[in-house]
């Protein structure tokens, strides 16, 4: 979910709009705003987008402070009255998190009396602050918040108590925005872009009592913390513009050259044929200690890890292997003092991955960050890492950053293979092959007519497999993400090599598969898979770098190791325009959240 807050002496109700409106791709099943007018409190919230909720506004719909909220669900089905802000008396909240003990303290709440009218486990916040008899806003929000157990990033305006708006955030983000005479919070810079530059983040525990003046922030004691130096915001708002662009999904596979042009700039050591990562806080000696890397994240974040330690595997020849962060956080794992830990996240904040990383840092592991969002709850929890400058990413499902984290798992690989046995030349070949990347991607963007048109073929069908050996294998299962999140077509990603040991039975004129068939080593076995389909009548879709017999998408050929990143591009053209025949809401897929800041 997403918050924002506003006070000062302009009407806050166009500015919550636009922040929420930047802050959908948190969630969008609902959306709200609460002002506080001249004659109260008025509160407008509705299940659908934001733009749902800014249709119906009257003009009379004016005042400050204001807060807005848009929600991905989590207790209560989306509806007008689940939706955000959660009103009790002159007191609107709104909330991203959960609070656990929400049954209990409803329970106690209405045997007192109170009547609730939605079901969500935020509404009892509103009624524990409106309950509290403290004269002070602020120290009403924090007794109510000392008797919540569970995580929040929340916003609270009161009518009777009209000069402020309180925040507060524990496991849940919060950032303040100072401007001239005007003080803004939201959950991500997202929304504060274009509004002002100069931001402060506020820590787990803290509350912000915000003020057309400033702000002034204390803890759950109610001291007073120390006050924060703020830093400067680099968003562009232009970022958060499709431009000439139909979605954002498709202005965001487009910008991919530059993507990665800007994720390997100054990190390329062309003499001694390394990388230089800065970040990472990593020396040559404490790199070779390391016996084994473990890598976490969700969602393509996860795929691009599994892409990752083939990467590690092959460049460095350090055992390497991927799993979910939303697995690994729940199974006590054994944590090794020589592993070195990779936590893969674009928005920084997944909240799986960022506990899997707070279990792994107590437990004394070292844990690096690929993460896109700078200062992001994950970017600081981490011993070091690499940031991966690929700018906002507003579509839901993830394009551009994939392939900048496949660039930083190969400038990480290179590095730590050239601590070890990575011989000279064999650098060079790699960083050769980084060069050529960003010209071979507009190479590739080239042939989108084509891919549109096969892609508005596989639209016909129910689904498609999608299938990979080794290097190919995390580049289908993304390939298949992809079509599933945004096409809703199932698709299923398997190894090429396990196809016969079962899924061939669904093999059949229906069922079309896209094969990722790499001029490598394993080309003849791969050509063998797809004999076998072809035998069944299987359609192919083959991503490859030479003709083959199927429908082939040429791809430019670079080094072996760094192909699979090429390859991933033609299958993200693939899925959006699967998508744009079936006439879907690409940038917004249902029931999706681009991050998920809750369990
Ligand atoms: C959500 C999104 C996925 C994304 C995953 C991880 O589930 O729907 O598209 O890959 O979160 O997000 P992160 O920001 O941690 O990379």
């Amino acid at each position: 979910c997403g918050i924002v807050a506003y006070i000062g002496p302009k009407d806050a109700t166009p500015i919550l709009l636009q922040g929420l409106q930047r802050l959908e791709y948190r969630g969008y099943d609902s959306a709200g705003v609460a002002v506080v007018g001249r004659s109260g409190l008025k509160v407008r919230k509705t299940e659908g987008r934001v733009r749902d909720c800014a249709e119906g506004l009257p003009a009379r719909f004016k005042g400050s402070p204001g807060i807005g909220h848009t929600r991905w669900a989590t207790h209560g089905e989306p509806s007008d009255a689940n939706a955000h802000p959660h009103v009790a008396g002159t007191v609107a909240v709104v909330h991203n998190g959960i609070i656990e003990n929400a049954d209990e303290l409803r329970a106690k709440l209405v045997a007192d009396g109170v009547e609730f009218s939605s079901e969500t486990d935020s509404e009892v916040l509103a009624h524990l602050i409106a309950r509290s008899s403290a004269a002070d806003l602020a120290e009403a929000v924090r007794q109510a918040l000392t008797e919540i157990v569970g995580t929040y990033g929340i916003a609270v305006i009161d009518s009777a108590r009209p000069g402020t708006c309180v925040v507060a955030r524990n496991g849940s983000p919060v950032v303040l925005g100072l401007g001239d005479k005007e003080t803004f919070a939201a959950s991500d810079v997202a929304a504060l872009a274009g509004h002002t530059r100069q931001v402060v983040h506020l820590d787990d525990g803290e509350l912000a009592v915000l003020s057309a003046d400033g702000y002034r922030t204390f803890n759950l004691e109610g001291a007073r913390t120390t006050p924060k130096e703020p830093s400067e915001l680099d968003a562009d708002p232009l970022a958060y513009d499709a431009g000439e662009h139909e979605h954002f999904m498709a202005k965001e596979i487009h910008e991919q050259p530059e993507v990665v042009e800007r994720a390997l700039r100054g990190r390329l050591d062309v003499r001694f044929s390394t990388a230089h990562l800065g970040g990472l806080n990593l020396d040559p000696r404490e790199a070779r200690a390391i016996r084994r890397v473990k890598i976490i994240g969700c969602g393509s974040a996860y795929y691009s890890g599994q892409l990752g330690a083939q990467l590690i595997e092959e460049l460095a020849r350090i055992p390497a292997d991927a799993e979910p962060a939303s697995e690994f956080r729940y199974r006590n794992p054994v944590v090794e003092a020589d592993t070195l830990y990779v936590a893969v996240s674009q928005s920084g904040e997944t909240y799986d991955t960022l506990a899997a990383v707070q279990e792994l840092r107590r437990k004394g592991g070292r844990v690096l960050g690929l993460v896109n969002v700078v200062g992001s709850a994950i970017a600081r929890e981490c011993d070091g890492g690499i940031y991966l400058h690929a700018g906002p990413e507003v579509s839901v499902t993830s394009t551009k950053t994939f392939t900048a984290t496949g660039v930083a798992f190969a400038l990480l690989a290179l590095y730590l293979g050239r601590t070890r046995d990575l011989s000279p030349s064999d650098g060079a070949r790699i960083v050769r092959g980084l060069k050529a990347m960003p010209m071979q991607i507009a190479e590739i963007l080239r042939q989108e007519d084509r891919i549109a048109e096969l892609a508005r073929g596989l639209a016909g069908h129910q689904g498609a497999f999608f299938i990979g050996r080794v290097r190919g294998f995390p580049i289908a299962r993304e390939g298949a993400q992809k079509l599933k999140e945004v096409s809703y077509l199932h698709a299923e990603a398997y190894p090429a090599s396990e196809l016969k040991h079962g899924p061939l039975a669904l093999i059949s004129p229906d069922l079309p598969t896209v094969a990722i068939v790499p001029d490598d080593e394993l080309r003849d076995k791969n050509l063998t898979t797809l004999g076998e389909i072809n035998a069944r009548k299987g359609r192919v879709i083959a991503i490859a770098h030479s003709e083959l017999s199927a429908d082939a998408i040429l791809v430019p050929k670079n080094e072996r190791e760094l192909d699979p990143i090429l390859m991933s591009i033609p299958l993200q053209l693939l899925a959006y325009h699967a998508a744009l025949a079936l006439g879907h809401d690409i940038d917004k897929p249902r029931n999706l959240a681009k991050s998920v800041t809750v369990e």
